[in-house]
């Protein structure tokens, strides 16, 4: 059984990754995040600190796996643009203590980057791009790739975008933000400027899953199949759960004035990871139906459980 540490196994990506691995018998797991409790049932758990590298050496030497999925990353980019030395400290220093700890033991590191490693100037990014990151949590982002890239060691770094998902206890990302609001009928602004690939993260697991069956090795764009807006992305939101599409209201970025500066003109192209791992990424419209579902299965078993 090959050994596999999933490292932010708490998180929305961390989540999807660790129940996808353990429907395969050819891999023994290990979660590990930040909380004293695992939001995962059924797969050995692991409190764990990346900005710690006693606590990373310790639970790496006893494992000993051969490959460490790191899903753990402050995340939220306002946040990390008024929050500068948190955002280093996880973002950079963690992935530094990940990669003192694979030493050790030789594991691979799989690592998750951002298309806010770009300025969005250009949009439609291939791999082999410029980065040239406009907010603070785009530095942390490619400060860790880089890292990565000098340490010697086996490494795949997969960059995404706008992850869209259903999780135990997870943050609101765009997608259930967007269904929160228009369940209750509140009016939401949305930027219809931003352009980038929604990503389903269950799609992305899946890719993972390939990266880890083939061995693969390097940088990859893994993203949802369709570049659209913000605002497109909601609208699509709202014509799936049949919501009142005038409750979004299209603004521009430069009036939702946020902390951090964005890539506007952003979009993956996902060629090379597309044929390289044989995936299918959904599109906007199968993404969100699928997504609905998972929605309604997840709130009808809280119900249950109530
Ligand atoms: N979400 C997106 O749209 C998006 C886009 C591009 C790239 N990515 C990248 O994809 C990866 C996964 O994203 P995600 O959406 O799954 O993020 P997420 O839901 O925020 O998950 C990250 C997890 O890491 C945990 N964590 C934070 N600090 C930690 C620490 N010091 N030690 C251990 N765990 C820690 C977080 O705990 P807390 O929740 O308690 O902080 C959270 O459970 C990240 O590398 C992210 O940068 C995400």
């Amino acid at each position: 059984m090959r050994k596999i540490l999933i490292v932010g196994s708490n998180g929305l990506l961390g989540q999807k990754i660790s129940k996808l691995f353990s429907l395969s018998k050819m891999y023994k797991l290990l979660n590990a995040s930040i909380e004293n409790e695992s939001y995962v049932d059924n797969i050995d758990y692991t409190q764990l600190d990346v900005t710690n590298r006693k606590n990373v050496l310790g639970i790496v030497e006893d494992f000993e796996p051969e490959v460490i999925i790191n899903t753990a990353a402050v995340t939220n980019v306002d946040y990390c643009e008024t929050n500068k030395e948190i955002a280093w400290r996880v973002n950079v220093k963690g992935v530094e203590n990940l990669i003192y700890a694979a030493k050790f033991v030789d594991a691979k590191i799989i690592h998750f980057s951002s298309d806010y490693v770009f300025d969005g100037r250009k949009g439609s990014y291939v791999e082999t791009d410029v980065p040239n990151p406009v907010s603070y949590y785009g530095r942390t982002k490619l400060a860790s790739e880089n890292v990565l890239k000098l340490s010697g060691l086996n490494y795949t770094i997969i960059r995404t975008m706008i992850l869209y998902g259903v999780g135990k206890n997870v943050k609101d990302n765009f997608a259930i933000w967007v269904y929160k609001n228009l369940k209750e009928n509140k009016i939401i602004n949305v930027v219809d400027d931003q352009f980038g690939n929604p990503t389903l993260v269950d799609d992305l697991a899946y890719a993972v899953m390939r990266v880890v069956e083939y061995n693969r090795d390097g940088l990859y764009h893994i993203a949802g199949s369709e570049i659209v807006s913000r605002y497109n992305f909601a609208l699509q939101i709202a014509n799936q759960f049949g919501f009142d599409k005038k409750l979004i209201i299209p603004i521009k970025t430069a009036v939702l004035k946020q902390p951090a500066p964005r890539p506007l003109k952003s979009g993956f192209v996902t060629l090379k990871a597309v044929s390289e791992l044989g995936i299918k990424m959904s599109n906007v419209e199968d993404g969100v139906r699928i997504f609905a579902a998972q929605l309604q299965n997840y709130l009808n078993e809280q119900k249950s459980n109530q």
